[in-house]
């Protein structure tokens, strides 16, 4: 009966690969539903302004269109929809006739095919009263503001102009990170019905729960009501956050012609009307005695955001937690722009955040003539430098140390130029970082079936990275039988309150509702005035702010090749050495933080969205303009987890789903300045800024 060996902590394949595969697993616009209409979307062409006439007569003209639906006649949303941070105008799609940005959309054409409704949305004639829009994003323009601080204050210790005019060196530098878009490999979709006042969502999320929330306050209905099934997803990253336009906009023409509509987006709207990190500019400033024991830093950043919703790129944090220094301070500012609004990306904060920092740690440590590792290991802090929180688990030197024996970093030469293969140049850099973890509350179920199988439920998400097979696991240890006995279902709202798989925190926060779940079950079954099928329902409510400084940790070593004729970078080997707590299964983890290091990598040499001056839209946003790295740009990436155990959570997990990401574009930077000798404080690493 009981399982001879535990479940986690092995490496096993996804449970649903096969079905993936082999194309069995469907997604959200993959189910046959009867009575199917199809929903394409117009979407604006400027980035401010009024709509002054939408024509859709030729459209309604055209075959097998139902009709069209903009903000004259869409039905109406409740304006106070939102999330966190309360009203969220983002979601008031079709209210009204003002254009917040490009891509906004401002119709929807419903049709019998996709094909008809496709052909239909380019028959439609907008015209606008355009008014002129500011795109003009950069540290200390006008608009700026101070951030919100909702997930934790700024940093201000010490006298920070005393230390930095005793520091022997300091570097001041400002570094540049651009727009960047979601990418992921299924675009948005969504299937949705009415019946009565119940709305089914089929629909591509990493979190179904929550998006039945907006959506049920959206109609101003039960939150009950509103059924999201989110059964395979290809991927988010952020992206898939927030309650998309597919959903919002597929859920108004299932209700305004009374049948179910699909609407799946196109590559290019998902450029256009979903979200995307929003640019950095951030100036750094780092104090530090002859010895590279650092005095201060200061950090100031601003990122874009539009005024229709609040958003944090947190990209200050690091610089609370890395580095032992007297002073510390940190401002991190919002600047409102007419811009498509930001949601998370991979690592949101972190990944910008810890490029400038870890790059401006690399540029200290050349003017302080000493290694950039030997640099990180002196101003290891024993607490939380910007708090005095104690640290809980806090493996950093372990990463630096064992990463840098894995990479052969000791036999360095760190003078730049040092290193050349015939016309190459050949570089090596590191960089350090942390990310934040936790738990969220969540609910779990667990039926004990009377033929000895366990059905577990809750609404988690698994957005390729293999949470079905992590929790299976999860679930028959805690129960003590083996996995085949343990029957899985996610991704349904009606299974409950769960947290999305975001944050890096869906794991943690799901495994701690099932464990839960399972001891109250185990103690039912012992009792046997009980019967022997129990359902049991648990709700997590945990401390957001547990009493030690809750980080994972990573150190990222990278070797690039430049071609000094050309400027082409290659980066030649990227090893990542993480310290994310217990790890349930290392092959999905690994595939986790390798995945996530590609990101990095793709963010270090390729990705930037443009947009055209003129009319604020985005000129490459499809994937022959938005470059992503393809597989001849990845090299062999190796990445080992250091032994570590998160004493805060029960089963000693923290998260590894966006550490990966962090800190891979610092240390591919850092290795083209010691290739090449010249500083990259922008991305991407463009041929014309390496030459
Ligand atoms: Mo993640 S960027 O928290 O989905």
């Amino acid at each position: 009966m009981n399982q001879d060996t535990p479940a986690v902590g092995a490496p096993r394949p996804r449970i649903e690969g096969r079905l993936k595969v082999t194309g069995a697993a469907t997604y959200a616009a993959d189910v046959p539903v009867p009575d199917l209409a199809h929903g394409w979307l117009v979407t604006a062409t400027v980035s401010r302004g009024r709509i002054r006439d939408l024509d859709v007569s030729a459209a309604l003209a055209m075959p097998g269109v139902l009709g069209v639906l903009d903000h004259r006649n869409a039905p109406r949303l409740n304006p106070k929809a939102g999330g966190f941070f309360g009203p969220d105008g983002s979601l008031q799609l079709l209210q009204d006739d003002e254009i917040p940005y490009a891509g906004r959309p401002v119709a929807l054409v419903v049709a019998e095919t996709p094909e008809q409704a496709s052909a239909a949305a380019a028959a439609v004639r907008v015209t606008y009263d355009v008014e002129p829009h500011d795109l003009d994003f950069r540290l200390g323009h006008p608009a700026t503001r101070p951030a919100s601080t909702a997930f934790g204050p700024e940093a201000d210790t010490g006298d920070l102009e005393a230390e930095l005019a005793a520091s022997a060196v300091v570097v001041e530098e400002r570094y540049r990170t651009p727009e960047e878009s979601h990418c992921a490999m299924e675009p948005h979709a969504a299937t949705t019905w009415w019946d009565g006042d119940d709305l089914h969502v089929l629909d591509s999320n990493q979190g179904a729960f929550s998006v039945s929330e907006v959506l049920a306050a959206l109609w101003s209905v039960d939150r009950e009501r509103v059924h999201v099934r989110s059964e395979h997803v290809g991927g988010g990253f952020g992206g898939k956050g927030p309650c998309g336009p597919q959903v919002i906009l597929g859920s108004m023409a299932a209700r305004a012609f009374g049948r179910p509509v699909r609407v799946a987006l196109t590559r290019a709207q998902v450029f256009e009307t979903t979200s995307s990190r929003p640019p950095t500019d951030q100036l750094m400033t780092i104090g530090a005695d002859a010895d590279g024991r650092l005095r201060a830093i200061h950090h100031r950043a601003a990122y874009a955001l539009s005024p229709l919703a609040e958003y944090i790129e947190w990209c200050t944090e690091q610089a609370k937690i890395l580095y032992t220094a007297p002073a510390i301070r940190t401002q991190l500012t919002a600047v409102p722009l007419d811009v498509l609004p930001p949601a998370s990306m991979r690592g949101p904060g972190a990944t910008p955040g810890s490029f400038a920092l870890e790059s401006a740690m690399d540029e200290l440590a050349e003017r302080l003539d000493l290694d950039p590792l030997e640099l990180r290991l002196r101003n290891e802090p024993t607490v939380t430098p910007a708090t005095g929180r104690p640290f809980s688990t806090r493996r950093l030197v372990s990463c630096l140390r064992e990463g840098s024996r894995r990479f052969g970093w000791a036999a360095r030469d760190r003078r730049p130029r040092s290193r050349r293969e015939g016309p190459l140049l050949i570089g090596t850099g590191l960089a350090a970082t942390s990310f934040s973890a936790g738990v969220f509350p969540s609910t779990a179920s667990i039926t004990a079936e009377a033929d000895g199988t366990f059905t577990v439920a809750i609404g988690a998400s698994d957005i390729g990275t293999g949470a079905r097979t992590a929790l299976t696991a999860v679930a028959a240890d805690a129960l003590g039988v083996g996995t085949e006995r343990i029957r899985l279902h996610l991704g349904d709202s009606d299974l409950g309150m769960a947290w999305g798989a975001g944050g890096s925190r869906g794991t943690t926060s799901w495994s701690f509702a099932i464990g839960k779940a399972a001891a109250e079950l185990r103690a039912r079954l012992a009792d046997p005035v009980r019967p022997v099928t129990a359902t049991v329902d648990t709700t997590t409510m945990i401390d957001y702010q547990p009493a030690r400084e809750r980080q994972t940790y990573s150190a990222v070593f990278a070797e690039v090749a430049v071609d000094p004729a050309t400027g082409e970078v290659r980066v030649r080997r990227l090893l990542g050495m993480f310290a994310v707590g217990r790890v349930i299964n290392p092959l999905l983890a690994r595939s986790q933080v390798v995945g996530g290091m590609i990101m990095g990598l793709s963010m270090a040499l390729h990705e930037e969205s443009v947009r055209d001056p003129g009319t604020g839209r985005q000129a490459n946003g499809d994937f022959a303009g938005y470059h992503i790295a393809a597989h001849a740009d990845v090299p062999d990436v190796e990445a080992e987890f250091v032994p570590d155990y998160e004493p805060q959570d029960p089963l000693g997990l923290n998260g590894l789903g966006e550490i990966g990401t962090a800190g891979t574009a610092a240390a591919i930077a850092n290795a083209v300045w010691h290739a090449t000798g010249r500083r990259q404080r922008t991305l991407p690493i463009r041929l014309d800024r390496v030459l």
